[in-house]
């Protein structure tokens, strides 16, 4: 962790002890209206910075962060409930790319605002692996089509549904595995750090990118199928930065070829219990 680097700034503070009150592991201390931390107390802190965004009045900072420098969450410049409901039923797995790939730009800012999605205990182990245009994803799909081939000829599993879709790409060109896609952003978790939650951090993430991606225009589809690839050629989990088992999964991206002109009509009577003790 960096230093923690807990000021207060004396002139601003109220004493209101907003802080304390919202860190998640009592690291803040509140003594006489005074704000604080203990040395032993800091050993708890998740560098989650609620200290930092709870604060009214911008009084406090932390590993050097100012807060001037975040966005300031004025309620006006949030999208409204109606706004997020439209684009959420709105939001459609894009299955028709255009070729050329995203300005390097936008997937940057893209990967940057990931940083954002909430991680179990803000562990914040993720690795984000790109594929950044179509003639690499084409290499990806002939050494998929190769690895399936090894394999099905060793007699090993694989599904008919890959190998009836090696056949399609083989056959006739036509890429079910990657949809066209020129790009691809791989999701995987740095197990060194150990991450308390990294199943859901990862997913949690690519429905982050999902959705972040598709505000900024472009399509997106989950590749569940290259977990199916990998499951069945394992071997190939190297050429995609892999560790042997190590969890991940994989979503397509590109400049969409499709507009939705509406939303899709689902199931408004969802499954829902209520739990009793
Ligand atoms: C975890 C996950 C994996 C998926 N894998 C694939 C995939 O490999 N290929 C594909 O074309 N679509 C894939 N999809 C897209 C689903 O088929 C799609 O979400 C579903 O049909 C509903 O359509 P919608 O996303 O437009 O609402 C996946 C979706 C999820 C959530």
């Amino acid at each position: 962790m960096p230093p923690l680097n807990f000021i207060i700034d004396e002139k601003k503070c109220t004493g209101c002890g907003a802080c304390a009150r919202d860190c998640p592991n009592d690291v803040i201390r509140r003594d006489d209206g005074k704000v604080g931390v203990t040395a032993e107390s800091a050993a708890g802190c998740i560098e989650c910075q609620h200290c930092l965004a709870v604060c009214p009045v911008g009084a406090l900072s932390v590993f050097g962060l100012k807060p001037e420098d975040s966005f300031a969450l004025a309620p006006e410049k949030l999208p409204t409930a109606a706004q997020m409901k439209l684009f959420l039923r709105g939001r459609r797995t894009v299955r028709q790319y255009a070729p050329d790939p995203v300005d390097k730009k936008i997937v940057a800012e893209l990967l940057t605002d990931l940083a954002y999605a909430p991680t179990g205990c803000n562990d914040r182990a993720l690795i984000f692996s790109t594929v950044r245009d179509r003639a690499t994803m084409v290499k990806y799909l002939e050494k998929i089509c190769g690895a399936l081939t090894v394999a099905k000829r060793a007699g090993r599993d694989v599904p008919d549904g890959l190998w009836q879709w090696v056949e399609c790409w083989e056959q006739n060109g036509v890429d079910h595995f990657f949809r066209g896609a020129p790009q691809l952003l791989l999701i995987s978790l740095d197990a060194a750090k150990e991450p308390h939650t990294g199943v859901a951090d990862v997913l949690i993430a690519g429905a982050y990118f999902e959705l972040l991606a598709t505000a900024a225009g472009l399509g997106v589809t989950w590749c569940g199928i290259l977990s199916m690839v990998l499951n069945a050629a394992p071997e190939l989990r190297p050429e995609f930065g892999l560790s042997p088992d190590g969890y991940f999964y994989a979503l397509l991206f590109g400049k969409p070829l499709v507009r939705y002109a509406r939303t899709v009509q689902r199931d408004h009577a969802a499954r829902i219990t209520e739990l009793k003790v």
